[in-house]
């Protein structure tokens, strides 16, 4: 490998001085995840103002042998989107241009570098509405949703990322371009490459924009919040509003210790005189008020202990807050460790019901905390444990353990990034990761595409 410095000079030539960063106080912010748990260190942060300055970049750390981790707002979860072994990191964030909506298609083209909140925006100013949303809106990017396949609150309505992806624009590890950006919806011409990048964690490629498809806006929209007893009456009445209603848009669970967090760390009061077991938080939206149809369903479910309705945004916006707040409000403990597990739908009660005594049955960690929310109604529970070790993965284990055992995935939308890599047999076989590093090494065969995530090292 050249000495940092030269390898510095030969990056600013190709993106300008300016943009390669070296000081190790500015880069610091993009060393360290979210969460505050995983953190490194880089000889450079990069930032590429064109598809072609991120090509020329890619071709000269291939040529180099130097690793990359692409970054885009820093929002992951899973420890894949920093240097944790001395990478370059590159940022894409200067690729954050959204272009014209296509009035007809209902698609837009955005760059790597935007964000989610600003591809909501111009599909709303043209009349139409992005099927994925999450809380980090504002921060998370195009490219980062991609790379991660993000889920978030309206998977079950209107799919994951990948589902929205017609066509992406993509930096290989050689530095060619694949891009295929022309918005076909049928389009059977071989390999489907925007399914391969979307989840792939930047491993394979580096996605510098994407043809999104749009959704139809709902001109009406309710939100309720109903309180259960406990987590079996609240896993069965998500089941029931699945069946019962096609305007479901969210289904998210949460507990009352989770609900106690948020209030007292965002300042909110609680949403009713009493505490109850576990809360769902309900989302129902279409060209017709659902409001009349969501009080019917509501009110045919006998174990509904409370429920608070809202129509109007500002009140909406205060029921999402107990939801959206959960995040931040954990992360006033101390870096927690996250899992974002996928259960089948028959297993998540017992699931929920069991994970706090596996979580304390481990040494040293008889006093951690478990909080347990989530997308239930596409099976999807975040697991977050504060009060370890940021070093310590024992509660980790043990939790995906029972969640291989009980026919679950050890990501449902995170991804498997650093944090998990270790444990990537527990969801996928032996052949399936053949076959994962088979891809690998065909279109990244010097490995320096965030070549410390996702696969675990070979032995
Ligand atoms: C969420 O659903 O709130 C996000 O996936 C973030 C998290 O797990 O904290
Ligand atoms: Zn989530």
């Amino acid at each position: 490998m050249i000495p940092h410095g030269d390898l510095v000079a030969r990056l600013a030539a190709v993106v300008g001085e300016r943009h390669v960063v070296t000081d190790a106080d500015v880069t610091a912010g993009s060393c360290v995840d979210w969460t505050g748990r995983y953190r490194g260190a880089t000889p450079a942060l990069v930032q590429p103002g064109s598809v072609d300055e991120v090509a020329a970049v890619v071709a000269l750390c291939n040529e180099q042998r130097v690793a990359v981790v692409p970054q885009g707002g820093n929002t992951g979860l899973v420890g894949g989107g920093v240097p944790l072994d001395g990478e370059v990191v590159l940022s894409l964030r200067r690729l954050g241009q959204v272009g014209p909506v296509d009035p007809d298609a209902g698609q837009v083209t955005a760059g790597a570098g935007a964000t989610v909140a600003d591809v909501h925006r111009a599909a709303a100013a043209a009349g139409w509405a992005y099927g994925v949303d999450f809380a980090s809106r504002d921060s998370a990017t195009v490219g980062g949703s991609i790379a991660t396949n993000a889920g978030g609150t309206r998977v079950l309505r209107y799919g994951d990322t990948r589902a929205q992806v017609v066509g992406v624009e993509a930096v290989l590890a050689d530095g060619s371009v694949v891009s295929h950006l022309g918005g076909l919806v049928k389009d059977n011409t071989g390999y489907h490459l925007p399914s391969l990048l979307c989840g792939s964690e930047g491993t394979l490629g580096i996605v510098t924009a994407a043809r999104l498809r749009l959704v139809a806006p709902a001109a009406e929209r309710v939100t309720a919040l109903l309180a259960f007893s406990a987590t079996g009456p609240a896993v069965r009445a998500a089941s029931m509003l699945r069946r019962s209603m096609g305007s479901l848009e969210a289904l998210e669970l949460f507990l009352d210790n989770g609900l106690g967090l948020v209030c007292e760390a965002l300042g909110l009061t609680r949403p009713f005189p009493d505490r109850h077991g576990a809360y769902l938080l309900v989302e129902a939206a279409g060209p017709s008020d659902p409001l009349d149809q969501l009080s019917e369903v509501v009110g045919s479910i006998h174990d509904v202990a409370d429920v608070a309705v809202a129509s109007d945004s500002v009140r909406r916006a205060q029921l999402w807050r107990y939801r959206d707040g959960l995040t931040e409000a954990i992360n006033t403990l101390g870096p927690p460790h996250k899992l974002d597990v996928g259960l089948p739908a028959g297993r998540l009660a017992a699931f929920l019901d069991e994970v706090p005594a596996v979580v304390v049955a481990v040494p040293e960690a008889a006093s951690a905390r478990t909080w347990l929310f989530g997308h239930v109604g596409d099976g999807n529970v975040h697991v977050n444990v504060t009060g370890l070790a940021p070093d310590d993965d024992r509660v980790d284990a043990a939790v995906l353990d029972l969640v291989a055992g009980m026919g679950g995935s050890i990501s449902a939308e995170h991804g498997i990034g650093r944090a998990k890599r270790q444990w990537l047999s527990l969801s996928r076989s032996d052949a399936e990761i053949a076959a994962f590093r088979a891809i690998k090494a065909a279109l990244d065969p010097a490995g320096i595409l965030n070549p410390n995530v996702l696969l675990p090292p070979i032995a």
